[in-house]
């Protein structure tokens, strides 16, 4: 068993306090994802009364108050109940829906339909339906069909939204609504007037074709375009301007149909009722920065698909949603046990739905609700997880979600008015991310993998991360890493140079600093305008078929997929990492390079490391930056993270290895899920311990 001196810990622990101290005050007063006259953590899950005889619904809601649910969502998909024919609405089943969730002291988030809009109107109006890149239409029967730039469609969406909001805008009981669901999975329609709408989007943005054609090197492959209705949507490999701009585009249209809907909503809704939308982590699908702005908060879909929870990844992705809108979030939907759609649906052994449940308490979520409650009796989704079974009683995984509640009803005080803070950031820049994805030069290359190359050591390290927009406001970390900025114009490079100025340390991945805004090559070597500051540049970038040896300060290991063959420029920047005898070209060549710049410094890693080296390097990020962990170093395999707030300091220990595992504290502590106070926590598997020390 791994030593946990107490002596250590206590020292850590008073280091702590500073560190407590200092960054608690950050701390927003209300966060917008806990609701106000509600527990400030909540259990949910998604129910659809439409599906079952009335009679039912009281059994349901009993089983759901037994089990210390407090909040469901629904209506997501009942457009045709709500809207049975056009123009006719029937909300009073509804209506009797909601009053019955609140005699179970149950709130609602009422969702917007949108996502599954009813035959009588795509029948009516086959416009409304998408066209595949094929130029076939989308048929009725599965979701996500609807056309999100069809002017008629989004005509439609918002007299649902606004009749929804109309009649639930001030009921006492709905405590926010969801914006359709899932976005659509941003699904594009390839029609006429949609490819009309990227053309004067373009057109608004680039004003003449000039200079749209001198941004994307048009003059390539006689690309040149003359009228702005040549323009095609691209589709497969393309101009990578014009891809670029696709994407945005496709960003724009999602938020404006999002905001077609939050604006009628907004109009009859009172505001303490939020508005949010179900994003999907990682998802690429357009540019969640932009799409989280209206939000009030927002909320993410946590499915684990085959296999099981690997706890860096889903932190990983927590911590990302998170930082969204930097604020707390709900995951709105997560597995009861299994899903129907991987490739081998597996269930989560015992006690790990509840882990993954307090891994997103402890990143920031403020509620967790499990997708769905029943299923229904046909439809695709038969073999979904689900609460109950198909005879409507509880099924063995009840009782774990029923211990989740108690849980998050004992501690949910502890964790009103608390949030993560980090003194670490990592960049995420949905920009470089599609502009490496359309042309990786090696197969191999995953964005999001070396994201998580280096937020598995940072956070084991750090206990606490940040995943922000390079564009956010970066004074409050230590250490800012951007693993993968491959698109770093000129005024997102002054911006990283503020704040290396004033004394940050950034760390840059490979790729970086390679392409401007319009996905143009810099005319200058990586990382582009950071390289005077840097003191050194990217000679030759080269796509790797085999490992290649490195060393250095960090130890003596591998790299793979992909090495850069750096050189300093000036006599002040300092070779970190070498490689060894490899390809010729790279034999002997700086891997890594850092230098001191005004307070602060930037350090580039040109290479993908392995795990070993990764560990070594992060450890010399953490300690060259000064960032200090808030609680003490934990056994190999435990999760400790922390949410704080205003006098208060609540850590959140998960044993995420297969063996017990037991921690000495240096004073006896508030233990809230044993209820008890020691200075002893034994964690089995999947064990979970919640404490509260006092600031
Ligand atoms: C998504 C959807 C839900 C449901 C689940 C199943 O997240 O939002 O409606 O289909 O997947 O995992």
């Amino acid at each position: 068993m791994p030593s946990f001196g107490p002596l250590r810990v206590f020292l850590i622990f008073l280091a702590i306090q500073l560190a407590v101290a200092q960054t608690t005050l950050q701390n927003p007063k209300t966060i917008p994802s806990q609701i106000p006259n509600h527990d400030a953590i909540l259990l949910g899950t998604d129910w659809y009364p439409e599906q079952w005889p009335e009679s039912r619904w009281e059994e349901d809601l009993r089983l759901m108050e037994a089990a210390h649910i407090k909040v469901v969502r629904i209506a997501e998909f009942a457009w045709s109940r709500m809207e049975p024919s056009e123009g006719h609405y029937d909300f009073d089943w509804l209506g009797r829906a909601i009053a019955a969730a609140n005699k179970h002291h149950i709130a609602v988030v009422l969702g917007t339909p949108t996502a599954a809009p009813p035959a009588w109107l795509t029948q009516a109006h086959p416009e409304t339906l998408r066209v595949e890149e094929d130029g076939r239409r989308a048929t009725h029967g599965n979701r996500a069909h609807g056309n999100a730039s069809s002017q008629v469609y989004r005509q439609y969406c918002r007299q649902i939204a606004g009749q929804m909001a109309r009649r639930f805008g001030k009921n006492p009981n709905v405590v926010g609504w969801q914006i359709d669901n899932e976005y659509g999975y941003a699904l594009m329609s390839y029609d006429d007037a949609t490819r009309k709408a990227f053309q004067e989007w373009l057109g608004k943005k680039y004003r003449t074709l000039d200079n749209l054609n001198a941004r994307w090197t048009t003059s390539y492959w006689s690309q040149t375009y003359d009228s702005w209705s040549e323009i095609p949507i691209p589709v497969g490999p393309h101009n990578p301007g014009l891809m670029l701009e696709w994407k945005r585009f496709v960003t724009d249209t999602w938020n404006d149909y999002q905001n077609n809907q939050i604006e009628v909503i907004r109009e009859f809704a009172e505001p303490r009722q939020f508005i949010t939308g179900n994003l999907m982590g990682f998802f690429d699908g357009f540019d969640h920065y932009v799409i989280s702005e209206p939000l009030t908060f927002v909320a993410w879909d946590d499915y684990v698909g085959s296999g099981h929870l690997d706890p860096a990844k889903n932190g990983l992705s927590h911590d990302l949603t998170r930082g969204f809108k930097q604020s707390n979030f709900w995951v709105i939907e997560t597995q009861p046990g299994a899903v129907n759609w991987a490739g081998i649906n597996n269930f989560l052994n015992e006690g790990e739905v509840r882990a993954m449940a307090w891994q997103a308490i402890a990143h920031g979520a403020d509620e967790v609700g499990y997708w769905q409650w029943r299923s229904a009796l046909n439809g695709q989704e038969q073999y979904h997880g689900t609460l109950l079974g198909a005879d409507g009683t509880p099924v063995p995984l009840y009782e774990e979600v029923k211990q989740i509640g108690q849980e998050f009803a004992s501690a949910q005080e502890a964790l009103r008015g608390t949030t993560v803070v980090s003194q670490v950031a990592l960049l995420n820049s949905y920009d470089s991310r599609w502009a490496i994805q359309f042309q990786k030069h090696n197969e191999k290359y995953d964005y999001v993998a070396l994201l998580k190359s280096y937020y598995r050591p940072l956070y084991k390290l750090a206990q606490a991360i940040d995943v922000v927009s390079p564009y956010a406001s970066l004074s409050n970390y230590k250490l800012v890493v951007a693993p993968d900025l491959n698109v770093l114009p000129k005024e997102l490079a002054d911006h990283l140079l503020d704040y290396v100025r004033a004394g940050g340390h950034l760390v840059l991945g490979p790729r970086s600093g390679m392409k401007d805004q319009f996905n143009s090559l810099l005319p200058q070597r990586q990382p582009g305008y950071l390289v005077d500051e840097l003191g050194a540049r990217v000679e030759q970038y080269y796509a790797l078929d085999e490992d290649f040896p490195v060393s250095g300060e960090w130890g003596t290991g591998t790299v793979s997929t992909w090495a850069e063959q750096l050189e300093e420029l000036t006599p002040g920047s300092k070779v970190l990492m070498r490689y060894g005898k490899s390809n010729g070209w790279l034999n002997g060549q700086p891997a890594v390079i850092t230098r001191a710049y005004g307070k602060g410094r930037i350090t580039y890693v040109g290479a993908i490391l392995d795990d070993n080296l990764m560990t070594t390097a992060a450890e010399w990020m953490i300690r060259e930056s000064g960032v200090r962990a808030p609680f003490a170093t934990v056994p190999d395999g435990v999760e400790v993270s922390r949410r704080t707030g205003e006098g208060k300091d609540v850590f959140v220990l998960i044993n995420f290895s297969a063996q017990t595992r037991r921690l000495t504290l240096p004073h006896p502590t508030r233990l809230l899920l044993t209820n008890r106070t020691s200075s002893v926590v034994e964690l089995s598997p999947y064990g979970v311990e919640v404490l509260q020390v006092e600031p």
